[in-house]
């Protein structure tokens, strides 16, 4: 019975031992199973199990995959530590979706965008840090209302050097027309750079981009908090008298390289903030008291008037006496006259009341003056003649009548001796006592 009982535990553990190993077995298995499935899921790109993955990921509907953070849009360059992507001389004709969200300056330049549409930089999540974006040079015509829209950080955009045919002036106003109106105090932008953004064949100021321009720079509150606005190269002739009105903050202003003939009244009183303004290379003549009181009264202006055809001749007096006293005028020593050509290079700041011709004005040269002089006189002198004449009528009538009658004596006189000398016998009588 022992040996039977010592006998039965012994087997019974070998029936045990072989029931473990068999569960260690079934554990191992399904451990392994359970395990690659776990892998196949989270790598795959797992070569092993790429089966498996691919009938597990076509099943699901696909997840939206929110850009890895190292992610660059494949025509561009990121640059992650400088938080900039570079899209350039690409012929790219819309902007990617999928920028990196760090990016903070956007180089989008040489392209052939054409058109840019409303939301064109708008993501989810949004570009929160963008804050300088370039789009110069990129054959863009059409900036559509909300184009900026869910920019929210964007301080500095440069649109020069394209075609702009429609600029709408709800562009910059953080969303003017979809948004609720306190997007107007959203905006941001500080720098705007239109240089250069006339449409060829447009040199007419009533042309859409102009008038698109002014709108947008007048239309309240949308650009308030702008300090730099660069506008050269555009053929400005002339600016209407309210076109910077509407931009407390602003202190860099660059019309450089257009053809103003004048300012006009252009109203600068409310830029108090103006510390440069850029007149160079443009078609000034003069400048009249009405402008150079407004400089004059800007606390913190320097003004660069280089390259103008300045006009030397008395319209030009006040502004030489201002230049003389002003400390505002950059390099005003530089400035010279362009006309009349014997002023030619004259530098303004040592011409005097004598130079430029203020006298009583002469309306034509000496030689007419004296014969409108002799003209003058001729008449006088014919109506002094006419006026004695009338004034000894009766004198002259007398006159007049004594010569008749000397007249009429001296031919009845002739008559008489033409009738003795027509007589024969008078005749020969008389020639006998010639004889
Ligand atoms: C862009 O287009 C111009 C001509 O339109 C071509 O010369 C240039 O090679 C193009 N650039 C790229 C990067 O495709
Ligand atoms: C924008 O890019 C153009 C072309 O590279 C460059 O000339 C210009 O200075 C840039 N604008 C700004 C504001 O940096
Ligand atoms: C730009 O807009 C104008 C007017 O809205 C339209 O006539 C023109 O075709 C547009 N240009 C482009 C390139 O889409
Ligand atoms: C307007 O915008 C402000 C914040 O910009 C928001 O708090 C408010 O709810 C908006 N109002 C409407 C009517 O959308
Ligand atoms: C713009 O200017 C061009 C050339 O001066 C002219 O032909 C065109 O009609 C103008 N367009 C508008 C809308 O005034
Ligand atoms: C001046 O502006 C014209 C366009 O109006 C442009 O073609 C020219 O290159 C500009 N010149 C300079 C020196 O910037
Ligand atoms: C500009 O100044 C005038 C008076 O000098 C004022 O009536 C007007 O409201 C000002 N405009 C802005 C936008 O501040
Ligand atoms: C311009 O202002 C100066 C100084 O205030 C004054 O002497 C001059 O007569 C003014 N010129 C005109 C045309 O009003
Ligand atoms: C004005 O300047 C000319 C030379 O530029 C000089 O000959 C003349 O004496 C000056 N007249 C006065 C009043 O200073």
């Amino acid at each position: 019975m022992p040996a039977g009982c010592a006998r039965g535990p012994a087997a019974a553990a070998a029936v045990g031992d072989r029931r473990l190993r068999l569960a260690r077995l079934l554990l191992v298995l399904l451990g392994w199973v359970s395990s690659s499935t776990s892998t196949s899921s989270s790598s795959p790109s797992s070569s092993s199990t790429s089966s498996s993955s691919l009938s597990s990921v076509s099943a699901q509907p696909p997840p939206q995959p929110p850009p890895p953070p190292g992610h660059c849009p494949a025509p561009c360059e990121c640059s992650e530590a400088a938080r900039t992507v570079k899209c350039v001389n690409k012929n790219l004709t819309e902007v990617p979706g999928d920028l990196p969200r760090y990016v903070r300056t956007l180089f989008f330049t040489g392209n052939h965008l054409a058109v840019l549409p409303a939301s064109a930089f708008a993501s989810r999540p949004p570009l929160a840090e963008l804050a300088a974006l370039n789009l110069s040079g990129s054959h863009l015509q059409n900036v559509s209302f909300d184009a900026f829209e869910h920019l929210p950080s964007l301080r500095q955009l440069d649109l020069s050097h394209n075609p702009l045919v429609v600029l709408s002036p709800f562009s910059f106003s953080g969303g003017g027309g979809s948004s609720n109106a306190s997007g107007l105090d959203r905006s941001s932008l500080a720098e705007l750079f239109l240089n250069n953004i006339l449409p060829p064949g447009y040199s007419d100021l009533h042309n859409l981009s102009f008038s698109g321009m002014v709108e947008v720079l007048q239309s309240r509150g949308a650009l308030r908090n702008l300090v730099r606005l660069e506008l050269s190269g555009n053929n400005f002739i002339s600016l209407p008298q309210e076109m910077f009105s509407a931009l407390p903050k602003l202190k860099h202003l660059d019309l450089h390289n257009n053809s103003l003939v004048g300012l006009g009244n252009l109203a600068l009183s409310n830029l108090t903030q103006l510390e440069t303004l850029d007149l160079g290379n443009n078609a000034l003549k003069t400048l009249y008291n009405a402008t150079l009181v407004q400089l004059q009264a800007l606390p913190n202006l320097r003004v660069n008037l280089d390259s103008n055809p300045w006009r030397c001749s008395c319209e030009l007096a006040d502004m030489v006496a201002w230049l003389k006293e002003t400390n505002l005028v950059e390099g005003k020593t530089t400035l010279s006259c362009f006309s009349p050509e014997k002023m030619r290079n004259r530098p303004l700041v040592k011409l005097n009341s004598s130079d430029l011709d203020c006298g009583p004005p002469s309306l034509v040269d000496p030689l007419q003056t004296s014969y409108v002089f002799l003209g003058i006189v001729l008449a006088l002198i014919g109506a002094i003649f006419l006026l004695v004449l009338y004034l000894n009528r009766k004198g002259i009538k007398k006159w007049l009548y004594n010569i008749r009658d000397a007249c009429r004596d001296h031919m009845e006189g002739y008559h008489y001796r033409y009738e003795i000398n027509a007589d024969p016998r008078l005749t020969n009588l008389s020639s006998n006592s010639d004889v």
